[in-house]
C-alpha cells in the first residue's frame, strides 16, 4: 500500500506506447515537420506528441521563402522564432527549411522594380541578403539547413528554375557559400526527391562531386522519401543509398510519408478531385470515409520493412523525419490532386497512433523482421 502513488503513476507511463525517440535512441533522431497551426499553439494534442515522441523539427512552411520573406525588406520572423524557442525548450535537433527552391518562392524574388528579370549580381545579391538574414537570426540555434532544395530534374540534368535560368549552375554553390558564411556552425544539406531512381540520383552525385570539386563542403544528404505502399522497392533504395554515402558523411531521410493512395508523380500540375468522373474519383480517392484494416496493416508491414532498413543502414544515416506528424495533417490529400483523404503518418486524424507506430517500435526493439 505503501507504494501506491508510485504505481499509479508507472501504470500510466506505461499505458501508452514507448516513445519513438527513445525506440531509435542508439540509431538516428526521429523527426516530425511542424504546421504553422502546430507551432503557433492551435494543435496542442499534436504537440504533445511531438514533445514525446520526437527529438528533431523541421518547419513545414513556415521557412520558406514565401512566408518568412513575402515582400521585398519584409520578413515575418514570429511563427520561426516560437518554432526554434519550442525546439530549445524540448532539447531537440531543430532543422531549416528551406533557402533556395524553385517552389514557394515569390516571383519578385526574380525581378527587378519594372517587373523584367534579375540580372546575375542583383539575383546574387538578393540571395545573400535573405540567406544572411534569415540564417543569421537563428545562428547557432538551428543546427542544420536545407540550403538548397530539389535542384535536378527526372532525368538527372539541372532543373530549369528561375535560379538556374539567371545564376546557371552556380547558383547552388554560391547558396552553400553564403550559408556557411552566415552560420560556419550550422550543418548544410542538399535535399530533394526520387533518389531513388537511377538518372535522378546519378545527377544529384554529379552535383554535390561539382560542389566538392569546388571546395565547397556539403555536410548532408537528405532523401525526402514520399513514398508508397509498394514504391519504391527496398534494393532500388539500398542502390542508390549506397551511392549517397559515398559522398556525404550523412544521409538523412527528411520528408516521410507512405501514401496508401494510388502511387501518382508529385512533379505534375495540381488538379482537383473533383474535375474527374465517378469511377476516376472512387479509384483515385478509395478511402474517403475511412482506413480498411487491410490497408492499415499494409501500412504498418511497410513502415516496419523502411524502418528495419533504416536501422541496418544506421552508421550512415542521421535522422529519419516524418513529414507531418498525424494523417489530418499530410499534404498528400492536396498534393497532387487537391480534395483525397490520405493516411500516410502513424498517427491518425484525432493524434491516436496506428498499427505503423507499434509495428515501427516493434523493429526497434528486435521483434520483429
Ligand atoms: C509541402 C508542404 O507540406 C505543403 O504544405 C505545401 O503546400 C507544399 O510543400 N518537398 C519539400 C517540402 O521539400 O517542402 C514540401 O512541403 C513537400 C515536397
Amino acid at each position: 500500500m505503501m507504494n501506491t502513488p508510485d504505481r499509479t503513476v508507472s501504470r500510466i507511463e506505461t499505458a501508452g506506447p514507448p516513445a519513438l525517440k527513445d525506440a531509435f535512441k542508439d540509431d538516428f533522431y526521429i523527426g516530425a515537420a511542424l504546421s504553422l497551426d502546430q507551432i503557433t499553439g492551435k494543435e496542442p494534442d499534436a504537440m504533445a506528441l511531438v514533445a514525446k515522441h520526437f527529438n528533431s523539427i523541421t518547419p513545414e512552411n513556415i521557412l520558406k521563402w514565401e512566408e518568412i520573406h513575402p515582400k521585398p525588406g519584409q520578413y515575418n520572423f514570429e511563427a520561426a522564432d516560437r518554432y526554434v524557442a519550442f525546439g530549445e525548450t524540448h532539447k531537440m535537433h531543430i532543422v531549416g527549411h528551406t533557402l533556395v527552391w524553385w517552389h514557394q518562392t515569390p516571383d519578385w524574388v526574380f525581378q527587378d522594380a519594372s517587373g523584367k528579370p534579375l540580372g546575375r549580381e542583383a539575383l546574387l545579391e538578393r540571395m545573400k541578403e535573405h540567406i544572411f538574414t534569415v540564417m543569421g537570426r537563428y545562428r547557432g540555434r538551428i543546427h542544420g539547413w536545407d540550403v538548397v532544395n530539389e535542384a535536378i530534374a527526372a532525368d538527372g540534368s539541372w532543373r530549369k528554375s528561375r535560379w538556374y535560368e539567371i545564376l546557371g549552375e552556380n547558383h547552388v554553390a554560391k547558396a552553400f557559400e553564403f550559408a556557411r558564411e552566415a552560420d560556419p556552425n550550422a550543418e548544410l544539406y542538399y535535399n530533394d526527391f526520387d533518389l531513388e531512381n537511377r538518372p535522378k540520383c546519378e545527377g544529384v552525385i554529379r552535383l554535390v562531386k561539382g560542389l566538392q570539386a569546388k571546395g565547397v563542403q556539403v555536410d548532408g544528404i537528405g532523401i525526402q522519401g514520399h513514398w508508397f505502399l509498394k514504391q519504391p522497392r527496398l534494393d532500388e533504395i539500398e542502390e542508390q543509398f549506397e551511392a549517397l554515402a559515398q559522398l556525404a558523411p550523412k544521409l538523412m531521410i527528411t520528408e516521410l510519408d507512405i501514401g496508401v493512395l494510388p502511387a501518382l508523380r508529385f512533379d505534375v500540375p495540381i488538379t482537383d478531385l473533383s474535375s474527374y468522373d465517378a469511377a476516376n474519383q472512387k479509384t483515385l480517392n478509395p478511402y474517403a470515409t475511412g482506413l480498411p484494416d487491410a490497408a492499415e496493416k499494409d501500412q504498418a508491414r511497410r513502415y516496419a520493412e523502411l524502418f528495419s532498413f533504416f536501422r541496418k543502414h544506421r552508421d550512415k544515416l542521421g535522422r529519419v523525419t516524418f513529414w507531418g506528424v498525424h494523417d489530418g495533417q499530410s499534404w498528400r490529400s492536396y498534393w497532387p490532386i487537391t480534395g483525397r483523404t490520405e493516411y500516410p503518418m502513424l498517427f491518425d486524424r484525432r493524434c491516436q497512433p496506428k498499427p505503423a507506430l507499434d509495428a515501427v517500435i516493434k523493429v526497434a526493439q528486435g521483434k520483429s523482421r
